[in-house]
């Protein structure tokens, strides 16, 4: 049974979340929803950190330097929202190590569509079109998230996501205005990456475990089904200004609901991919703990700093 004060604070919290109110990391919140928080923060951080592999394995490849510069620039930013997450995360009382060890146990997950791999450079202008268009759709709602620091943090990310769209849409247009070969890889990229953009937004609402608490508590603003219907809408035109075929046959405006009708995703594809046997879990998490290995020297080099500053203060204060 629980005591009067928390129920105080419980009903402290509760106003706060209805009054549109962020709650702060040394305001008292139910366990649930740090739990709920962390789980949701550090996958979200994972899936900006695993991302930088399908990209990076392209700025060696690049075909001009000014598209080498872009990409360069996209997956730095990439590597800073993974960072800013990380410590957003760590104020609910979870440590970065800690985190890193759950994504590379399999403990933790990350976005599904970073498990397919990037075969031509056109998928390079797919992922920024594509896999950033439809983080942006669900980040924007998560700028007005409950817990501050994270909505804080999706208002820069987003600001950054917003110019990865752009140059991955560029890259597109300039593919399908190009070459029939050109845009016969923009086409062949726009096939493959649909679907896994699809994938992206989560099961539909009634499959979806977390979303009903999520939502009461304002941690997710709106459900997965309304986010993607959101992204088809806004992404079926842009095809059609490209010029190339819909991904999906059943891609037809419904006049009645005011929304694009689309075919059904493949959910036993999603399951598979998300429960770690996608075309490429086992190498994105094998590279990440070897770059993980090779960065202890860092670790160790601050550890070393850190030990020296505390013992130089107790030297001080002696
Ligand atoms: N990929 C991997 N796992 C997924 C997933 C996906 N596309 N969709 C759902 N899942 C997982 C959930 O994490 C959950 O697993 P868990 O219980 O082990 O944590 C399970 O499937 C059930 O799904 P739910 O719908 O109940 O989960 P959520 O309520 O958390 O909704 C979500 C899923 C919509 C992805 C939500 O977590 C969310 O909005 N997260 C924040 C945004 C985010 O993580 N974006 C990553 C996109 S990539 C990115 O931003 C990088 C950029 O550079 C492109």
């Amino acid at each position: 049974m629980r005591n009067t004060d928390e129920h105080a604070l419980q009903a402290e919290f509760d106003r706060r979340v209805a009054a549109e109110e962020k709650i702060e990391p040394t305001d008292w919140m139910p366990d649930d929803y740090r739990k709920n928080l962390i789980r949701q923060m550090s996958q979200h951080a994972h899936s900006e950190i695993i991302g930088m592999q399908p990209e990076g394995n392209w700025i060696t490849r690049a075909p001009s330097l000014r598209r080498k510069a872009i990409l360069l620039a996209k997956v730095q930013d990439e590597g800073g929202h993974g960072l800013y997450l990380y410590s957003a995360t760590e104020t609910l009382g979870i440590t970065r190590s800690e985190m890193i060890e759950a994504l590379q146990t399999r403990k933790a997950k990350y976005a599904s569509i970073f498990n397919y791999p990037t075969l031509t450079w056109a998928d390079i202008g797919a992922v920024g079109w594509l896999v950033d268009g439809a983080a942006i759709v669900n980040q924007i709602a998560l700028q007005r998230t409950s817990y501050g620091p994270y909505a804080r943090a999706m208002i820069r990310i987003c600001k950054e996501e917003s110019f990865h769209q752009r140059q991955g849409y560029e890259l597109m247009l300039e593919m399908a205005k190009g070459s029939p070969q050109q845009k016969q890889m923009a086409q062949d990229a726009l096939n493959r990456f649909w679907w896994p953009s699809l994938m992206m937004f989560g099961p539909h609402d009634g499959d979806s475990a977390h979303s009903s608490k999520s939502m009461q508590w304002k941690i997710k603003r709106e459900s997965n089904d309304t986010l993607r219907q959101r992204f088809i809408d806004q992404t079926v035109p842009q095809i059609e200004v490209l010029g190339l075929e819909m991904p999906d046959p059943e891609i037809k405006w419904n006049e009645t609901r005011g929304h694009y009708d689309s075919g059904e995703i493949n959910w036993d594809e999603f399951y598979k991919v998300i429960n770690g046997n996608g075309p490429c879990n086992h190498q994105r998490i094998k590279h990440h703990v070897k770059a993980h290995q090779d960065g202890e020297w860092v670790r160790e080099a601050v550890r070393a700093y850190r030990a020296k500053q505390a013992r130089k203060k107790d030297e001080r204060a002696a």
